[in-house]
């Protein structure tokens, strides 16, 4: 107990063999299962679009995209096993729902200029977000993040480039990006989670060092963040309340729709049904992959066991593949 705290004030990491209280373990289980399971369920929406991307070069960006997106559900996944869980169980918890994934990939990508604001705005979110985890107090978490932000900042770059170029075409293209922001910005400002006063687990995540701002100190962050990006992009964002306060030297912002939070969160947003299902169909049908990824494990470690000729030697069996 006393060198866990020690850790934690030294603003040191605690890595899976240290010793911490049930309740760290338990919040960083929780936190890091959600986040994996955005990761994977965010696929979704944007590769509704892979099919129909409108040239070859931006559908390699889109692919490059989404595979990332796999790629940090594993990553987290990854970090997750480190605390002692299985993959498999938390991948059971988000299929029967008893675990949730970010609120914001409940909403439907309607139009091309989605995936745009998609990378504008929600990875733009997922940054601000992130970027402090990477000094999260737990080592296995902080070190995935590093690599995570990294990959997000394309997004967000792409995102990005994609609303200028629609936003500086057509009038037909320019109305379609702003329809788009106009439909993701507020579900992107409910990214950051419930307000502080609201946010059950914010204060001892900040205690832990798992956390580093609140919810609200994030969203104004990225408020601010957003507003100089809209002008250059030549959009406005849906808010008429949204001003600059020179007092306190940041943007003033409307008050946002937490009604329409809980309900998303509850299961009743517009695709929080398709989303479900399709991710149940998709683990069914990768069924064969991860029994053949054990058998070549076993058979990889059987031949590792035979060529060793004493028994101290024998490398564990490399499981961890067969459970992605
Ligand atoms: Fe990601
Ligand atoms: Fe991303």
């Amino acid at each position: 107990m006393r060198a866990f705290e020690a850790t934690i004030a030294a603003d040191e990491r605690i890595e899976p063999r240290d010793w911490m209280p049930d309740e760290y373990r338990a919040s960083l289980i929780r936190q890091i299962a959600q986040h994996a399971h955005s990761e994977i369920i965010g696929m979704q929406p944007e590769a509704n679009w892979l099919t129909r991307a409108p040239s070859l070069r931006r559908k390699a960006i889109l692919l490059a995209k989404v595979q990332d997106e796999a790629g940090h559900g594993l990553y987290l996944y990854g970090a997750a096993e480190t605390l002692g869980v299985d993959r498999e169980e938390l991948l059971d918890k988000l299929h029967t729902g008893r675990q949730k994934y970010s609120s914001i990939f409940n909403y439907p990508t309607l139009t091309w200029a989605d995936v745009g604001a998609i990378g504008w705005l929600v990875d733009g979110a997922a940054i601000t977000n992130q970027v402090p985890l990477c000094r999260c107090s737990y080592g296995p978490y902080a070190r995935a993040m590093v690599r995570i932000c990294k990959e997000e900042s394309f997004h967000q770059r792409q995102g990005y480039e994609l609303l200028l170029a629609l936003s500086r075409g057509t009038e037909a293209q320019h109305a379609m990006a702003q329809d788009a922001v106009n439909r993701w910005w507020w579900p992107s400002l409910m990214m950051f989670g419930p307000p502080d006063a609201e946010s059950p687990h914010t204060a001892r995540s900040m205690a832990w060092g798992i956390k580093r701002h609140t919810n609200d100190e994030l969203r104004q962050r990225f408020v601010d963040i957003c507003v100089p990006q809209a002008e250059s992009l030549g959009l406005t964002l849906p808010d008429p309340d949204l001003r600059w306060n020179e007092e306190r030297g940041r943007h003033d912002f409307g008050a946002i729709d937490w009604e329409e939070f809980r309900r998303v969160l509850r299961g009743r947003g517009p695709c929080n049904e398709q989303r479900l299902s399709r991710r149940r169909r998709a683990h069914e049908e990768g069924a064969w992959v991860r029994e053949a990824a054990a058998a070549h494990a076993a058979k990889r470690a059987a031949r590792a066991a035979a060529t060793t000729t004493t028994p101290e030697a024998t490398p564990a069996p490399q499981t961890t593949g067969a459970r992605a």
